[in-house]
Parts: structure tokens; C-alpha cells; sequence
């Protein structure tokens, strides 16, 4: 088997990816008509042009934009069936998926339309092609305080079909620090909690989000590497950092791939795993990230059963599960 075909042959799971940033320009333009809202642009060709990004903000002021068209549950159904579709070409088999309440509830649609909707393309995932999942509902971290406890009490309605909070958005000026109650307070909940942190930021929030927040994984925490005593505690913890490539060199946090630190990660410890963040605006979903990274910077066979069986350990899956799937990844030639 060569790369590519180990790549394509390895179950996967991934714990690091937006709903609202698998929406394909496709269907953008589908859910537009059929929501009578206009877009800025005339084609799909002018909203893949427009995907030019030079930092987190840059995007973010596309991504949200984007996500004004889902008004009907059946738009946020639809859009997470379509991410599944692509999971299934990927083998990732099983999927944590973040979602922004407050990207939709700022708008008037209800928390309800976006949970059920979300709630049955997972159903239907898991009964159709056999892909387990989970949601994990993020506060936008430019937002207040404030408005965190208010989606956090909608959220405990919810409880049984949401694993876990996290903390995404624009991240320098909203350290982890703003967020400490509204996390404990998940936690005493029964939430488990992720947050973004050391992606644009820097080393200083992954030890807030480690010591304030208590988090159980770091989104991206490429950063970290700045900090060697950081480093150390990672190491020490087990402490999985959910690194998305692709998105990384699209938001300029790198210059180019082969300067991309997730080799160096992966061998002095760290318990790193690979993801797409918003692989419809960063130009690739899962495959295309494990092909980046390998072909920038020479991965070996086994560093991509690493990252593969990484991915399952550091999931919220149940012991057993993750026992399974990482057997099958042994079992591979
Ligand atoms: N929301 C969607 N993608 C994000 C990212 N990469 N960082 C912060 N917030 C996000
Ligand atoms: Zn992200």
C-alpha cells in the first residue's frame, strides 16, 4: 500500500470541524433561492474568488456572512448531511462537530431549529452509513459573557445531545480568561469542554485554557510550541491538540506547509490529531489534509497510523469504541 492508499484505507475520526464551515457554495446558493435571502455574489465561481484570506478575522467575517441564508431545520439538516456524505468518501467514521448557536439565535431562528436539524442528520449518519457522532456547541468568544450564560441555559434543554463546550471565533483580545465562570459553570453541568486556543493567540491563552478552563482537548494550539515548558505540560497530560493544517496555512498562520510544526508535534509527544476546521472555505476535508501535511513533509506510514489512531484516543468516544477502531488501524498492512 503507498501513502495515498494508507491515507484513503485508514478509519479516521475527526474532532475539529465547524458545521457552518462545511457549507459548500453549492448548496449556499441552493438554500438561498429557497429561502427568497440574497448574496452578495452572482455565481459560485465569485464565492470561491472570494475566499482569499489573510487572517482568522478576514474569514470569519465570510464564514458568518454565509451562514445567514439557514433559517429551516431542514437547512441545518441539509448541511450537516452533506458533511457526512463527505466523511463517508474519507473513512472518517466518526465526527465531533462544532456549531455556533449564537451565529443563528442573533438572528431570530430558533436554538431548537438548529439542534434538531443538526440532531437528525447525525441520526440519519449513523443508521445510513454507519458514522457515529457527536455535537459540540461553541460560544463566540467576541461576544459577551453574558450572552455565553444565556446560550448555556438553552443549551441545558439540550443536554443529552450535546457532548461538550467549546470556545471558537475571533481569538486575540478574547483570551479563555473572559470565559472562566461560564465554564465552570458547563462543567458542573456534566459538559465536557474544548476551546480554541493558540491558533492566532498565543501560548499564554493555552494555559488559561488548560488552568481556567479545564479543558479536555486544545483546538489547534499550534502556538503552543513558542512556550517549551508549555510543551512539557502538554506532554506530561496527554493533552490532544486538534491541528488543522489546511486551515492553517489558508488563515496565514504559516507561511507554507513545510513549515508547518504538526511533524515536530507528533514527534516530541504531543498528542496531536489532524482535522479540516472549515474544509469548504480551506480547500480540503480530511483526506486532503492528511495528503498536505504528508506530501510538505514526508510522513511516514507510521506517522499517519499515529495521527489516525491519535484521533480515536483523544476523542470522547466510549473506551470500547476506540478499542475497535484502533485494532482495525493495527490491523492494516
Ligand atoms: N470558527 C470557525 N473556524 C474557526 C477557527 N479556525 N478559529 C476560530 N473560530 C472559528
Ligand atoms: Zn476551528
Amino acid at each position: 500500500m503507498n501513502h495515498l492508499e494508507l491515507i484513503r484505507a485508514l478509519p479516521k475520526a475527526e474532532l475539529h470541524v465547524h458545521i457552518e464551515g462545511t457549507f459548500e457554495p453549492e448548496l449556499m446558493f441552493a438554500i438561498a433561492q429557497r429561502n427568497k435571502v440574497a448574496i452578495p455574489y452572482q455565481s459560485v465561481e465569485e464565492v470561491k474568488q472570494a475566499y482569499n484570506f489573510h487572517n482568522l478575522q478576514s474569514f470569519l467575517d465570510i464564514y458568518y456572512a454565509g451562514a445567514n441564508v439557514l433559517i429551516d431545520e431542514q437547512d441545518f439538516y441539509d448541511l450537516a448531511w452533506a458533511y457526512f456524505e463527505k466523511c463517508a468518501e474519507d473513512h472518517v467514521v466518526h465526527s465531533e462537530i462544532f456549531f455556533d448557536p449564537q451565529t443563528h439565535t442573533d438572528r431570530g431562528i430558533a436554538f431548537a431549529t438548529v439542534i434538531n436539524g443538526l440532531q437528525k442528520a447525525c441520526e440519519d449518519a449513523k443508521t445510513k452509513l454507519g458514522i457515529t457522532s457527536h455535537l459540540i456547541m461553541c460560544f463566540l468568544r467576541h461576544l459577551s459573557e453574558e450572552a455565553a450564560f444565556e446560550t448555556l441555559e438553552q443549551a441545558l434543554a439540550y443536554k443529552d445531545q450535546i457532548i461538550a463546550v467549546g470556545l471558537d471565533s475571533s481569538e486575540i483580545g478574547h483570551p479563555p480568561a473572559k470565559f472562566e465562570r461560564v465554564f465552570a459553570k458547563a462543567r458542573e453541568a456534566g459538559f465536557l469542554v474544548v476551546a480554541h486556543a493558540g491558533e492566532e493567540g498565543p501560548a499564554e491563552y493555552v494555559w488559561e485554557a488548560l488552568d481556567l478552563l479545564k479543558v479536555n482537548r486544545i483546538d489547534h494550539g499550534v502556538r503552543s510550541e513558542e512556550d517549551p515548558e508549555l510543551m512539557q505540560r502538554l506532554i506530561a497530560e496527554k493533552m490532544p491538540l486538534t491541528v488543522c493544517p489546511l486551515s492553517n496555512l489558508k488563515l496565514c498562520v504559516v507561511e507554507n506547509m513545510q513549515q508547518h510544526n504538526i511533524r515536530r508535534l507528533l514527534q516530541q509527544g504531543v498528542h496531536v490529531t489532524v482535522n479540516s476546521d472549515d474544509p469548504s472555505y480551506f480547500g480540503g476535508y480530511m483526506n486532503d489534509n492528511f495528503i498536505a501535511i504528508t506530501e510538505a513533509l514526508d510522513l511516514s506510514q507510521e506517522e499517519l497510523k499515529q495521527l489516525a489512531i491519535n484521533s480515536f484516543e483523544a476523542s470522547f468516544m466510549s473506551e470500547t469504541e476506540k478499542t475497535q477502531w484502533i485494532s482495525k488501524i493495527h490491523a492494516l498492512a
